[in-house]
This record gives C-alpha cells, structure tokens and sequence, in this order.
C-alpha cells in the first residue's frame, strides 16, 4: 500500500456545540496552528455557524464541512437542509450517516445511500461514517459489517465520484468514550475498508481512497494511529473544540 497515493484529511466534527459567537472565536484560534499543515483540515459545524465559519476561514488552508443533508433538492421536508443548500454556501464538504445520526435519529444504510449520492451529484465531498457496537465487536462480525456498511453507502456511485468520498471508520464504543481502538484495530478495519472499495472498484480507486479513523482520537494517541499505512486521517470530536490538540492531531499528520 502505498500512503503517497492519498490525501491525509484531519477533519474536526463540533457536533452539536458552538453558537456562532463561539464558532468565531474557536476558528480564530486554530487557524493560526494549523496553517502550516501539511495534510487537509476541516472543520464540520453545524447548520447556524456555517456562515460565520466560512467568512471566518477565507483565505485560510481550513476547509468548511456540514454535519449532514438531505437526499432531496427541495421540498416540505422541515428542518432539514439539501446538498444545493449546502454547495450555494461554498461548503466543501458534508458528514454522511455518522453513528450518532443512526443511533439517534433513524439513519440508515440506505438513507445514508440516498444522502451520498445527492451530496455528490450536487458537488460536495463526502465523509461517510461506519463502525460496529461494541457487541458487534464481540460478536467478531466488524469487518463484514463495515464492508457491508460501505457497500450500501456507495451503492450506485460512480469510480469517477470515489475522487469525493472519504470513508471514516468510526466504532460506536470508541466515540465519546475516551477508549480509542489500538492502532492495529483502526488499521485492520481500514484494510478490510479498502479490500472492500478494491473489490467494487478496483485496486487504483482503492489505493487513492482517503480512509480515516474516528473515535477517541487526541493530542496522544494521533500520531500512533495515523502512522499505521490504511489510517490516512482523523475525524475528530471532542479534541476539535480544544484548539492546541487538535493542532497537535494536524501536525501528527503532517509528519
Ligand atoms: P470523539 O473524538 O469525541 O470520540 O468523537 C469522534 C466522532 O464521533 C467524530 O465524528
């Protein structure tokens, strides 16, 4: 596997924190940190900040991101937003079927499908979440459920899309939590990802797949598991709203 084939991507997920107010000031201060960054940053806000996050950045290497959208253009669908909301904003990027959206609110496989392939068709760049339960992992069924996960995702998306699609492994009991995968378990889910993409799409969409690790990742433990050769990034929670770990996490990529 040859890692000088991908883009290294070091994306914060701020989930549901930070007012705009708040957004301002916390983008103020990584962007100083971080501008020097060898790898791709981003930070993935939610719908209210996206405004003031990316007059914020302008200028800056720091790429914005949503957290979710919908499969529809438009329509009477209440409080949701769509990909051409998203993509009229100058968003770059958009977080797809992240774990607590399954857990939470109802998403599925085939609606992360549905989401995918309308963020795509409308120009974004897509970070798609999966991972396996803790009981899944004792169960010892998580690379087939990953691989299955993957599959559905991508299902009907073009090799030529695969350039947008970033894949983020993310296991549930690792997020939020503070217990991390070792680096071995976060590399041999994202082999098993990437085996997964080699099949569907062949080897040189495979090898050129962005596929990150999520879940615990901090100040600590990021340049253990983003030196393994299948980890080629962070989606980060917790350590993106602290700005000095999550410049740390940038610099560990950017070795
Ligand atoms: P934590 O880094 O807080 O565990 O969250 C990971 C995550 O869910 C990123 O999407």
């Amino acid at each position: 596997m040859n890692k000088d084939l991908r883009k290294v991507v070091i994306a914060g997920n701020w989930k549901m924190n930070k007012t705009p107010e708040e957004a301002k000031k916390l983008i103020e201060e990584i962007k100083p940190l971080v501008k020097d960054a060898k790898c791709e940053v981003v930070t993935c806000v939610p719908f209210v900040d996206l405004t003031t996050v990316l007059e914020a950045t302008k200028g800056s290497n720091i790429k914005v991101g949503a957290q979710n959208c919908h499969w529809e253009e438009k329509g009477a669908f209440t409080g949701e937003i769509s990909a051409p909301m998203l993509k009229s904003m100058n968003v770059e990027y958009v977080i797809i079927g992240h774990s607590e959206r399954r857990q939470y609110f109802g998403e599925t496989d085939i609606t992360v499908n549905k989401r995918v392939k309308a963020a795509l068709a409308n120009g974004l760049k897509v970070i798609i979440c999966v991972g396996e339960s803790l009981e899944q992992r004792e169960q010892g069924v998580t690379c087939e459920l990953v691989a299955m996960q993957t599959k559905i995702a991508l299902n009907g998306v073009s090799a030529d899309d695969m350039k947008n699609v970033i894949i983020a492994y993310e296991p549930i009991w690792a997020i939020g939590t503070g217990k991390t995968a070792t680096a071995e378990q976060a590399n041999e889910v994202n082999h098993a990802i990437r085996e997964t993409i080699a099949q569907v799409y062949g080897k040189a969409v495979a090898d050129a797949l962005t596929i990150q690790y999520g879940g615990s990742m901090n100040a600590g433990n990021a340049e253990e598991l983003l030196a393994q050769p299948d980890v080629d990034g962070g989606l980060i929670g917790g350590a993106s709203l602290k700005p000095a770990d999550f410049a740390k996490i940038v610099e560990a990529a950017s070795k």
